[in-house]
């Protein structure tokens, strides 16, 4: 479905946005699983974790934030002075949805001294009770930075959960059972039938994936081979893009990632291996709202002071951790 089908844009609505961006002093960020409009008219394309970067050096006075709320709120917890605007609040995500504060109050109290890693995919409260962040990209290293007789509790994301507990063979880490609807969709059943029909593609997999803990198993089992089997993050996965010498890559993550994917490397055939895999709450920013974000100065985007404070603590112990951005930035 393309953005013209489902709103009426003026037709320079590109030079609206970037006239727009320079007057109002603001910088535009996307998320590599947003429409391919908003991935080219963005100044920053990247995973979460680079674009948090991004939003924490930004110069200019405003943010818009083309991705999901905890995103946008990542962005407000580490540029508090600056405005934080998203073009549709209610972009939200299922994961983030799969733990509270309170739940993690609960856990924490359950757990005395246990050390709190909370995946970037969470609100502000949940990153307030938190002791570090991590994202796809960094999770194995913040979570190998724990001394080992520490008990770890890890949130919310069972199989990246799962995936970090393999690669650090940890075994005092705790996991919480949530997870992202559009990831726990690919399932090891859909790439197992990939891999068969495509016997000489690479497989990237985000860590999110249902598949990504059967995507190891099936490596180490040889159903599907283990040299070409890459567990990425979005920004990861572009870079593995670019210098990759397969011709076919499967690619079992949210679709939107094959746009960029492409871009990295025209000479390669990405395929998805759930092309089902869609998620409704990115795919909620459009170039209209961008405008309307642009014109109006809305969705603004706040965290109370106090919840800002705790959280920045645990965002920018991640951010002193993670390996250089993916994307250079
Ligand atoms: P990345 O951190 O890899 O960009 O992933 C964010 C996300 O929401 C995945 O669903
Ligand atoms: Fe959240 Fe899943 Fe969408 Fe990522 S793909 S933003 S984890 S709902």
């Amino acid at each position: 479905m393309t953005i013209e089908a489902v709103e009426i844009l003026p037709s320079d609505w590109r030079e609206q946005v970037r006239t727009l961006a320079a007057e109002k002093d603001a910088v535009i960020l996307a998320h590599n699983y947003q429409v391919p409009e908003i991935q080219d008219i963005a100044d920053h394309v990247g995973d979460s974790l680079a674009l948090s970067r991004v939003a924490a050096k930004a110069k200019q006075s405003t943010i818009i934030f083309c991705g999901v709320h905890f995103m946008a709120e990542t962005a407000k917890i580490l540029a508090y002075d600056k405005r934080v605007l998203i073009p549709d609040a209610n972009a939200g995500c299922s994961l983030a949805d799969t733990i509270t504060a309170a739940q993690l109050r609960a856990w924490k109290a359950e757990h005395p001294g246990a050390v709190v890693v909370s995946y970037v995919n969470t609100t502000a409260a949940v990153k307030a009770e938190t002791d570090i962040c991590c994202t796809s990209s960094n999770a194995v290293d913040v979570v190998a930075s724990i001394p080992a007789d520490r008990e770890v509790l890890f949130c919310p994301d069972q199989f990246l959960g799962a995936h970090v507990q393999r690669i650090t063979g940890r075994d005092n880490m705790h996991i919480w059972m949530g997870e992202c609807h559009v990831h726990a969709g690919i399932n090891g059943a859909e790439l197992k039938a990939m891999v068969q029909a495509e016997p000489e593609a690479e497989l990237f997999v985000h860590p999110e994936c249902g598949c990504a803990t059967s995507a190891m198993y099936l490596a180490g089992t040889g159903v599907v081979p283990a040299e070409r089997t890459k567990i990425l993050s979005t920004g990861a996965m572009v870079e593995a893009a670019r210098n990759t010498t397969a011709s076919k890559v499967l690619v079992a993550t949210e679709t939107g990632m094959i746009y960029q994917l492409e871009k990295a490397n025209p000479r390669v055939e990405f395929l998805a291996v759930n092309r089902a895999a869609v998620c409704k709450y990115m795919k909620m920013i459009t170039p209209g709202k961008l405008l309307r974000s642009l014109k109006l100065g809305v969705d603004e985007v706040n965290v109370p002071k106090e919840t800002a404070d705790a959280a920045r603590l645990s965002v920018e112990r991640m951010i002193a951790l993670g390996q250089p951005s993916p994307t250079g930035e």
